[in-house]
C-alpha cells in the first residue's frame, strides 16, 4: 500500500495515528537537529519532520533528498509547535519513522509553486512539471466539472450526446481547415472538423431531436489569448425549436454551471440587438460590467467650421466619469496617442473636460463655446469632474476604434471589476458580411443560418446595400465581453438554402459539390431546427475571471501553434510522404 491518506487529508483529529504517505518533495529545509520536508500531492501539502536526535541515519537520508523526488514515509501524526494557518493541514506535521524514495528527479527547470518562475514556452516544454503546480491542477480540476456538470444538466433536458467524424470534408466557418492527406485515396484529402455544424443538423434530420458533444474543433487560424488552433466546444441541436427555446435552454445551462461551480445565482439575462450593442458599444461583444455607452453627436457637432467633424459621418463618444481631476493633460494625451497607433487606427481624440471648479477645457474650445460645449455634456448626463472623449469619422471605423478606447477606459479606471458577472445575449445578426478584397458576400455566421423570416423577401434584391442589411435569426452569448457562444435557428428548407448559397458566390454546382449530402437529407423531411455552441475552455476562463484559454487546456499549443513538448508540428519522412502520395520537396 502506497499511502493510508493523501497529502491534504490529515487533521489534529488524526493526532498520534500512524500513517503512510506518498508524494513529490516539494521543499526541503534543514535546520540542522530537524529537516523539514514539504511533501505535495494533488491534495495538498503536508509537513514532515525528520528528528537527528531520534534517527541520525533516516535524518542524514532526509537531507539528501532534492525537489520533485517521489517519497513514500511512514510516520506518527504530531502537533506542530508552528502553526501554519494558510494550509487546511497546517496543524500537524508527520514525525517520520520510515522513508523510501519511490524515484529520484532531476532539478526541474522552474520552481513547482503557484507563482512560478518559468517562461511561457519553458512550462509548455515541461507541461508534466507545470501541471504539477496548484492553479493548474485547481484549473484543470474546474474543467473537469464544467463538463460533468454540463453532461448532468443537458441529459436533464434529454440531449442524447452523440460522437461525430474527426475526418471530414471541410465545413465553412470561417478559418481556414487542417487537412489530412488519405493513403487509400491518393491525392485526396480530409479535413478536420471547424466544427460538428453539417452533422449535427443531419442528426435533426434523423430524428435525433435533441444532440449535444463535448467537442474537439480545428481552425487553422491566427492564435490569441483566447484562441486556440484546436479547442472544445460544448455543441448542441434541437429540432422543433424556436430562438427562445434555445435561448432558454442555454441561458439555463449558463446559470446551472455558475451555481453549481462558482455559488452565483446569475439573474436574467439582458438582451441586445447586434446593431444597437455596434451603436452603444461599437461591439459585437460589449464588456457591460461598466456602462459607458456612446452617445452621437452629429447634430452638435457640425456647421460649426471644425472642418475633420463636418466631413465626419460619424461623430460620437464616451464620458469617463470623475476622473477630471485625476487625468492631467499627459494623460489626455496619452490616451490620444493610444488611439492613434496603427492597432487602433484614429486620427485624433477630440476631449472636453469638465473641471470640478465649473470651468471647461477643450481641444476643440476654438470652434464651440462653453455654451455649446454644455450641451454636449448633457447628452451624455456629464457633470463636473467628468472628461468626454470624442471620436469622428467613418461610422464603421468610428464605432469599432470608439469600442476599443471604452475598453481601455475602463482598464485604465479599473472598472472590470473581479468577480462581476455581466451575461448577455447579442441578437439579430447580420446575414451577410461584404468583403471588399475578394468582392463578395460571406456568411457571418455560417451559410446555414437562416434569415429573419419577415426579411427573406429581401434576400432577392440586386442591391448590395439591402443584402448588407439583412438580419440573421442568431445570437451570441457574451460574458464580460467575452464571446462564450453562438448560434442560429438554421435553414431547413432546400430552396432557400439554395437561395443563400448562391448570395455567397457559390454556382449551384459548387454548392452540390460541397454541402450536396445536406441539400440532400434536406429533401426528406428536415425539422425546423437550431442550436449553439459554446467554447469550453473560453467559458472555464471567464468563469474565473481570467482570459488566457491556454491555462484550462491540459496541453495546449504556443502562439506559433506548436505544441512544445512533442515537438510537433514536425516534418515526415520521404517514405511516408511516397506512401501518402504526396509530392512534397522538403526545403532545408
Ligand atoms: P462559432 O464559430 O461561433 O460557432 O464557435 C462557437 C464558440 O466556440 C468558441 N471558439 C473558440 N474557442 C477557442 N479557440 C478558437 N479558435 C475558437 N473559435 C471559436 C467561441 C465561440 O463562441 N457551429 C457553430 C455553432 C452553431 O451555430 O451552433 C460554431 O462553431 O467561444
Amino acid at each position: 500500500m502506497y499511502r493510508t491518506h493523501d497529502c491534504g487529508a490529515l487533521r489534529l483529529t488524526d493526532l498520534n495515528s500512524t500513517v503512510t504517505l506518498s508524494g513529490w518533495v516539494q521543499i526541503s529545509r534543514d535546520l540542522g537537529g530537524l529537516t523539514f520536508v514539504d511533501l505535495r500531492d494533488r491534495y495538498g501539502i503536508t509537513q514532515l519532520v525528520f528528528n537527528m536526535d531520534t534517527d541520525a541515519a533516516l535524518c542524514e537520508h532526509a537531507r539528501k533528498l532534492g525537489r520533485e523526488f517521489v517519497i513514500q514515509v511512514t510516520g506518527t501524526v504530531q502537533e506542530r509547535s508552528n502553526k501554519n494557518p494558510n494550509r487546511p493541514t497546517g496543524d500537524i506535521e508527520i514525525e517520520v519513522a520510515t522513508l523510501k524514495v519511490l524515484n529520484s528527479s532531476k532539478t526541474p527547470p522552474f520552481t513547482i509553486e503557484t507563482d512560478t518562475d518559468g517562461g511561457d514556452d519553458l512550462r509548455l516544454k515541461y507541461r508534466y512539471l507545470d501541471i504539477r503546480r496548484e492553479p493548474l491542477q485547481r484549473n484543470l480540476r474546474f474543467r473537469s466539472k464544467v463538463t460533468i456538470e454540463t453532461r448532468k444538466y443537458l441529459d436533464q433536458q434529454e440531449f442524447v450526446e452523440i460522437e461525430t467524424p474527426c475526418l471530414i470534408k471541410s465545413t465553412p466557418e470561417g478559418a481556414r481547415d487542417f487537412v489530412v492527406p488519405s493513403r487509400m485515396n491518393p491525392g485526396e484529402f480530409y479535413a478536420l472538423p471547424q466544427s460538428p455544424q453539417t452533422f449535427k443538423q443531419i442528426l435533426m434530420v434523423a430524428g435525433m431531436d435533441r444532440y449535444f458533444q463535448i467537442v474537439k474543433c480545428f481552425r487553422d487560424e491566427d492564435l490569441r489569448a483566447d484562441r486556440q488552433p484546436e479547442f472544445s466546444q460544448i455543441d448542441c441541436e434541437m429540432a422543433f425549436v424556436t430562438r427562445e427555446d434555445i435561448l432558454n435552454t442555454f441561458e439555463g445551462l449558463t446559470k446551472h454551471l455558475y451555481k453549481e461551480l462558482n455559488g452565483i445565482t446569475l439573474p436574467d439575462f439582458p438582451r441586445m440587438s447586434y446593431d444597437d450593442a455596434m451603436r452603444l458599444y461599437g461591439s459585437d461583444k460589449p464588456d457591460l460590467r461598466f456602462d459607458m455607452a456612446f452617445e452621437e453627436l452629429n447634430d452638435l457637432g457640425q456647421g460649426r467650421g471644425f472642418g475633420i467633424f463636418d466631413g465626419a459621418q460619424l461623430i460620437a463618444g464616451i464620458c469617463a466619469k470623475g476622473v477630471a481631476d485625476q487625468w492631467s493633460n499627459k494623460e489626455l494625451n496619452d490616451l490620444t496617442d493610444w488611439v492613434k497607433r496603427p492597432q487602433i487606427g484614429a486620427q485624433g481624440l477630440v476631449y472636453v473636460r469638465f473641471n470640478t471648479d465649473g470651468t471647461i477645457k477643450s481641444t476643440v474650445g476654438k470652434f464651440f463655446d462653453d455654451e455649446a460645449l454644455r450641451g454636449w455634456g448633457e447628452r451624455f448626463g456629464a457633470g463636473p469632474g467628468d472628461v468626454l472623449l470624442v471620436l469622428s469619422g467613418e461610422t464603421d471605423k468610428v464605432r469599432k476604434q470608439l469600442g476599443e478606447l471604452r475598453l481601455e477606459v475602463g482598464r485604465r479606471l479599473g472598472l472590470m471589476t473581479p468577480g462581476v458577472v455581466k451575461p448577455l445575449w447579442v441578437l439579430d445578426f447580420p446575414l451577410l458580411e461584404w468583403d471588399d478584397d475578394t468582392n463578395r458576400f460571406y456568411a457571418m455566421h455560417h451559410p446555414f443560418t437562416a434569415p429573419k423570416p419577415e426579411e427573406i423577401d429581401k434576400m432577392n434584391s440586386n442591391d448590395r446595400e439591402v443584402l448588407k442589411g439583412l438580419h440573421a435569426d442568431a445570437y451570441d452569448l457574451v460574458i464580460n465581453g467575452v464571446e462564450i457562444g453562438g448560434g442560429s435557428i438554421r435553414i431547413h428548407d432546400r430552396a432557400l438554402q439554395s437561395k443563400n448559397f448562391s448570395l455567397l458566390g457559390f454556382t449551384p454546382e459548387e454548392a452540390e459539390a460541397q454541402f450536396g449530402f445536406l441539400l440532400g437529407a434536406f429533401e426528406y423531411g428536415a425539422p425546423p431546427h437550431g442550436g449553439i455552441a459554446f467554447g469550453l475552455d473560453r467559458l472555464c476562463a471567464v468563469m474565473n475571471g481570467q482570459n488566457n484559454i491556454r491555462d484550462y487546456i491540459a496541453f495546449p499549443k504556443n502562439n506559433m501553434g506548436r505544441d512544445m513538448m512533442i515537438d510537433a508540428p514536425s516534418r515526415i519522412d520521404q517514405g511516408q510522404l511516397d506512401e501518402l502520395g504526396l509530392d512534397v520537396r522538403v526545403r532545408e
